[in-house]
């Protein structure tokens, strides 16, 4: 009989395979977005490289920071874009390193709209938005610093098919820079959000008003990028139940039920929720919210993601809650986090006063693997 000790111990359910469309992931542990505000110039940095492939599993499913889809769509500093040939060439050996080490890797899209200040934007205009409404409440990205928005400017119906046929051309460029696929930011806030939510969008024409008319918008963009890229290849980031940047809606089950379906309907690959229990995008709290009847109306993989450790993170994919978890922080400060779910053994914790600093290795790189660990 096989020694106790011998015995190849169980993979947890985190670490088990799964097959999210074409691509045959080893694991269930996904590289959150994040924004870490080290690409100078709006440009993915060389430092990038190392951070990524540090990351970088081989049949991991990496979704890298978001990523600027036109010169309106910035709205901090040092976020990267992918509307130009500089920015394609410069992620070029970024998502080669992350292919060589054998990770699948999704560029998010991303556009600040109203989230945004005059200095972000071209000629020093209004940020845009569906609406003209300013933020009102102390945004913050970093927990530290109040971020003060400017008032926004409301976009026309003929704007608003440009901004569309933008997020077509940053996919297009995405799949030149040879990212895998795109993940869609339709979350925490952001323009494709402020269209969601009827806390802000006040509009009276098509794209205001009745939960189909605010979905309007979010969905022509996945139509335009999966015509382009194909629907096997398109995520979609949500939180309905978030109020991030002053941006909240009156019925989040209902806002994102009808999303989860209709994204379904369009046969695209993955649909990624942040959980109702990020009150704010830094901590957690209990809530009986769920995104349940969301992952129900949702027929391809869903993604979960929201302060999970090893333990939640595991239940979840046990109980069928979610088929991917993301992870944020922890992966932030711990490049080899699946090795160490796998031996159980402590993190690193990560240091909140270091996530948006420009510099390239404290905070970003500089996090030890287990064997540099002393
Ligand atoms: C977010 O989704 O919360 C987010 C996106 C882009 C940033 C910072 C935060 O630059």
């Amino acid at each position: 009989m096989e020694a106790e000790g011998q015995r190849k111990k169980e993979a947890i359910p985190l670490l088990t395979p799964y097959r999210m469309g074409k691509f045959h992931l080893s694991h269930r542990m996904v590289l959150a977005p994040m924004s870490r505000l080290r690409s100078y110039n709006f440009t993915a940095q060389p430092h990038a490289v190392l951070y990524y492939s540090q990351r970088t599993t081989r049949g991991g499913f990496l979704i890298g920071e978001a990523s600027g889809i036109s010169d309106t769509a910035q709205g901090y500093p040092n976020t990267p874009g992918i509307w130009r040939k500089e920015h394609v060439e410069a992620w070029k050996p970024v998502v080669d390193a992350v292919h060589e080490k054998g990770g699948i890797f999704f560029c998010q899209l991303w556009h600040a709209g109203r989230a945004s200040k005059y200095e972000y934007q071209p000629n020093g205009h209004p940020p845009i938005s569906c609406t003209d409404k300013p933020i009102t409440s102390e945004a913050q990205i970093d927990g530290t610093t109040a971020a003060d928005y400017s008032p926004p400017r409301r976009l026309s119906v003929q704007e608003i098919f440009q901004v569309v046929d933008d997020f077509r051309v940053a996919a297009r460029n995405a799949r030149e820079a040879g990212f895998d696929g795109v993940e869609i930011h339709a979350a925490n806030g952001y323009l494709v959000d402020q269209f969601l939510k009827d806390g802000v969008n006040d509009r009276r024409d098509e794209y205001g008003g009745s939960l189909e008319n605010r979905c309007r918008f979010p969905l022509q963009v996945v139509e335009a990028i999966a015509d382009e890229i194909g629907a096997d290849r398109v995520g979609v980031r949500l939180s309905p139940f978030a109020d991030y940047n002053d941006c909240g809606d009156s019925n989040p089950p209902a806002l994102g039920i009808y999303m989860a379906q209709e994204l379904s309907k369009r046969g695209i690959l993955y649909c990624h929720m942040i959980e109702p229990r990020m009150i704010t995008q830094f901590e957690r709290v209990e809530t009986k919210s769920s995104h349940g009847p969301m992952r129900e109306a949702f027929k391809g993989t869903f993604i979960a993601a929201g302060g999970y450790n090893r333990e939640d993170g595991n239940e979840a994919i046990a109980n069928g809650n979610a088929d991917l978890i993301a992870f944020g922080r922890l992966f932030l400060a711990n490049p080899d986090l699946p090795k160490r779910f796998e031996l159980d053994i402590p993190l690193n914790r990560y240091d909140r006063s270091t996530f948006y600093t420009s510099d390239p290795i404290v905070g970003y790189t500089g996090y030890p693997f287990l064997d540099q660990t002393p």
